[in-house]
């Protein structure tokens, strides 16, 4: 593990050959993973089968053989567990029976219990016990602002236009939420790091809602609790934490702070004058356009090997794509990303 390429970039370390995993690298892109999904109609009844989640983080590893696993969940148990009602129909997204729609329901909450996901944990356990012991396996939570947007929005949507007039109507009772929401990820993220991940990675996949301003007072200050309570607690002072900020209105480098060890870059972000600002300061993982992955080969080779050698002396760099990877996506196409990553054709 000591010797692992992901740790070390995390570690602001430099590696002739860049680290490399996908984000959403277990999903619906793979047939082998189609192929465990069509037994479950609800995805959260498969999520709960930690046996079943282990073998999902391990499929992108055995046919990709990627430097680092992620726990195989969602960003939406929290919200579920704090009983809003969350389902994944067929061919929908995620949509929530018990949304959040007055402040009411904010006051009336149940008081989060973090038993009640115990079988994230036993997920956590079952994959270290799969994955190979040198492979760090990173544990995730969604951003306090993200959960909040799909707890509100009760489903996704385009423009979020609940969350919206909540966030201007009751900007106190959505702050009360998102301290709600701050402390369970801090739980949830501290018991994952207890069951056995070597990183986190908090996803703020809906940054691009808020404005600069916003994105103070709503997003960042609510990840910065989390993170600054990680780093005062002895079991998670050591832990990286990454950061993925969704095309936010900010730059990243006002974004940025101390208590992360990696900023995810989208593919919005020109990684050329970021690496120049973020020198020596944070690790930068990312940021391949997952749309390049629909294109020619030669175009992915081009495409890759463009952003492996702007980073190639970053003191930190972890390749990764600039959002998820899309069901579109041939799995082929990947293994011409990695090919090229590794030099190896
Ligand atoms: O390898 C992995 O990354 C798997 C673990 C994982 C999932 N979701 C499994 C999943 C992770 C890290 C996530 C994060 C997640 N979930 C995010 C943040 C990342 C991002 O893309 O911005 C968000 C916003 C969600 C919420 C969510 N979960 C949505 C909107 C959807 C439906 C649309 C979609 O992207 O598939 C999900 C479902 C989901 N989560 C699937 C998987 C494999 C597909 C479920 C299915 O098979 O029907």
């Amino acid at each position: 593990m000591k010797d692992s390429k992901f740790l070390r970039a995390l570690d602001l370390q430099t590696n002739s050959i860049p680290p490399v995993w996908i984000m959403r690298q277990a999903g619906r892109y793979l047939p082998e993973y189609q192929k465990i999904r069509k037994n479950y109609s609800n995805f959260l009844d498969m999520c709960k089968e930690p046996k079943t989640c282990a073998e999902l983080a391990l499929q992108p590893i055995e046919r990709f053989n990627l430097d680092a696993s992620i726990l195989f969940s969602d960003i939406l148990t929290i919200p579920d567990a704090l009983n809003l009602g969350l389902a994944f129909h067929e061919g929908e997204g995620p949509k929530f029976s018990n949304p959040i729609s007055s402040t009411d329901d904010i006051n009336n909450l149940d008081a989060f219990d973090l038993n009640s996901l115990d079988y994230v944990f036993k997920a956590v356990e079952e994959t270290k016990n799969l994955i190979p012991t040198t492979l760090p396996l990173i544990g995730f939570c969604g951003s306090p602002w993200t959960l909040a947007a799909y707890s509100i929005e009760g489903s996704g949507s385009k423009d979020f236009k609940k969350t919206k007039t909540f966030m201007a109507d009751n900007p106190n009772a959505l702050h009360d939420f998102l301290e709600i929401l701050s402390d369970a990820c801090y739980q949830y993220l501290k018991q994952q790091v207890l069951s056995g991940v070597n990183a986190i990675q908090i996803f703020d996949s809906w940054a691009d809602l808020l404005s600069e301003n916003e994105l103070d007072l709503f997003s960042l200050r609510y990840t910065k609790k989390i993170t600054q309570k990680l780093k005062n607690d002895p079991v998670t002072e050591h832990i990286p934490i990454i950061l993925f900020e969704k095309n936010p209105k900010k730059n990243i480098t006002d974004i940025v702070f101390k208590s992360l060890s990696c900023i995810s870059l989208h593919w919005n972000s020109d990684i050329r004058i970021l690496s120049e600002s973020l020198k020596n300061d944070i690790a930068i993982q990312g940021n391949l356009d997952p749309r390049v992955l629909t294109k020619s080969d030669e175009i992915i080779q081009e495409e890759v090997r463009k952003i492996c050698s702007i980073m190639k002396n970053y003191p930190g760099f972890i390749f990764n794509l600039g959002h998820g990877i899309t069901p579109d996506i041939k799995p082929s196409k990947v293994e011409v990303m990695i090919k090229a990553i590794r030099e190896d054709m």
